[in-house]
């Protein structure tokens, strides 16, 4: 099909021919991200999909990351050096008919900004649980920030081969904690050392593992079966063998199946069980969640939901990232395509500026690596290159009346000033910071006394910071020195409140007013008692622990 006679943008029979195609590419399309507490296992189930997917021969194995070889999806050098992920990364290839877009977060809860904006652009997740710890804190909070997103949630409980929860406990468990009902897909024989394989409640077959020596580098063969069959038997031992038929037995008398509509409704989490680095279940997970998942669906502009295969090509920027490769200091703004199709060297408008931009340098990704990308379908998620107006939120679009809801801030926790103490390279300090601040996992919050050399950030955790000093060292050749601030607590305030009723408020001792880049006020406060007492003492001050969106700003200035 040759450009600007595709269809997609025209009408009439043409223009309903190509739909047709255009609606199986989306179809097949499923993007997801793979969320979890740090250490549960995220990035090696991330290399067996990898692997499984034939994405790559040979998985990042455990050894292979203590030898410091980066894992496919870790890529920052701070990263390698902490041997913790810090920003996300999106790995797109194609397995079983599907196209699959996996977009990998960090773990550790400092660097949830950027996982939070990951999630705006996915259809499903994929939550990863040690089966030894159940769920933590920070799976928790993923867990609800996709519930408000209504994004369905499958369940991998891993490391069952070694000492674990009771399975029947950790489902219970996340069926009290999340308030949410689970339905087993497969049940684990054994656990620990004695996790032979898992029984498929749908096939009714077994799956027996082998493990292999080698860290999990390679696939791990099965032989399948029937429960009854002796050379299951024979595998686990009789009390073994008892309980798992027993406990089978409890599942299938307590009723209850799987309902694919309230999965994806985000009533119902399937639960699989297996151990990502030894390679059991993954495949099984792997299958059913590219089966079961959603395809993309709907986005809203407004009040209006785009459907995916609209005439029109449009996305949304999740995700600004500088200098993901060091041979090409630039700058890359992470599109996640919501309907249509995509082609390279496509016009479209750019709707915070409302220009016409021509989006020439295109990506497909996978982690580090690019190549240039001539067609995306809505669900994949694609790099443009070479745009400094663009910002994480912005539409890009055929249909300027296309816009979708912005990206909103998450509530910073961490402060700290920031100034540079080199008075030759203020220059690369206000550059390098300014790159780094549109990327956006870290805001500035303007004070009175905030200058060009000193200036006051706010993260969703100090880790954060860490990441900031020293890309601005390695990236811009920018020292800086940090001096910490003494807020823990971030409000805004609601852009209702009339500057007369600002100038009057009381504020308690230590407490501090800011202004964001976007003009929001906010209140930072050093303890509870300090906030507390502020609102105590301000009745008229309506403040926020999440940010208000520029809609709810608009509506107040009306
Ligand atoms: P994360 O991305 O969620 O933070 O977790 P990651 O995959 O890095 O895994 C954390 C640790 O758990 C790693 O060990 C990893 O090998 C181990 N692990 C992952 N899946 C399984 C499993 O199925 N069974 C067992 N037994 N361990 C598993 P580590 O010792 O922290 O890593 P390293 O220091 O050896 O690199």
């Amino acid at each position: 099909m040759r450009k600007g006679e595709d269809g997609l943008r025209g009408r009439g029979a043409a223009g309903k021919r190509t739909n047709v195609g255009l609606r199986d590419e989306i179809q097949k399309r499923r993007t997801f991200a793979i969320i979890s507490h740090p250490d549960a296992g995220k990035t090696t189930l991330t290399e067996k999909f990898l692997l499984y997917g034939g994405a790559v021969q040979l998985a990042g194995s455990v050894t292979a990351r203590k030898t410091q070889r980066a894992t496919t999806s870790d890529w920052m050098e701070l990263e390698r050096k902490r041997g913790i992920s810090v920003s996300s990364t999106v790995l797109q290839f194609d397995y079983a008919g599907a196209t699959v877009n996996l977009l990998d977060t960090p773990g550790h809860k400092d660097f949830s900004e950027d996982t939070y904006r990951v999630l705006t652009a996915v259809d499903s997740a994929l939550m990863v649980v040690d089966a030894a710890k159940g769920i933590e804190s920070q799976t928790r909070k993923l867990f609800e920030v996709c519930r408000n997103r209504s994004v369905p949630i499958f369940c991998f409980m891993n490391k069952m081969d070694r000492p674990t929860l009771e399975p029947l406990a950790l489902l219970d468990e996340i069926e009290r904690t999340l308030q949410v009902h689970v339905h087993p897909v497969n049940w684990p024989l054994g656990t620990g050392f004695d996790f032979k394989g898992v029984y498929d409640r749908q096939t009714k077959e077994v799956h027996l593992f082998e493990r292999l020596a080698g860290g999990g580098a390679f696939r791990a063969p099965v032989s399948i079966g029937s429960i009854s069959d002796p050379f299951v038997r024979e595998r686990l031992d009789p009390a073994a063998y008892a309980k798992v038929v027993e406990e089978i037995e409890i599942l299938e008398a307590a009723g209850g199946r799987f309902d694919r509509d309230e999965v994806l409704s985000g009533g119902m989490i399937p639960v699989f069980f297996g151990s990502a680095l030894n390679n059991f279940g993954v495949q099984l997970v792997l299958d059913a969640f590219l089966k079961h998942s959603a395809p993309p669906g709907p986005r809203m502009s407004g009040d209006r939901g785009i459907p995916t295969d609209h005439s029109a090509f449009s996305g949304f920027i999740f995700k600004i990232q500088a200098n993901m490769d060091p041979n090409h200091r630039d700058r890359i703004a992470f599109v996640r395509i919501c309907s249509g199709k995509f082609e390279r060297e496509m016009a479209v408008t750019h709707s915070r500026t409302g220009e016409t931009v021509r989006l020439n340098s295109s990506h497909k990704l996978f982690g580090r690596d690019r190549e240039t990308v001539d067609e995306a379908y809505a669900g994949d998620i694609i790099g443009i290159v070479g745009h400094s107006e663009f910002g994480v939120g912005d539409t890009l679009t055929t249909d300027p009346g296309i816009h979708y809801d912005e990206i909103p801030h998450f509530t910073p926790e961490a402060f700290l000033y920031l100034s540079n103490p080199n008075p030759y390279k203020g220059k690369r300090f206000r550059e390098g910071l300014e790159q780094l601040l549109q990327e956006g996992v870290i805001q500035e919050l303007i004070l009175d006394s905030s200058t060009q050399n000193t200036r006051l950030l706010a993260a969703v955790g100090p880790l954060q910071f860490d990441v900031v000093r020293f890309r601005l060292e390695s990236e811009y050749g920018a020292e800086s020195r940090a001096e910490p601030a003494p807020w823990r607590i971030l409000r805004w305030v609601s852009p209702a409140v009339t500057d007369d009723d600002f100038r009057a408020m009381t504020m308690p001792m230590g407490c501090q007013v800011a202004r964001t880049k976007e003009g929001q006020r906010v209140v930072m406060f050093p303890t509870d008692w300090a906030l507390d007492y502020f609102v105590e003492k301000n009745p008229r001050i309506a403040v926020s622990s999440q940010p208000f969106t520029s809609r709810s700003v608009r509506a107040a200035a009306r």
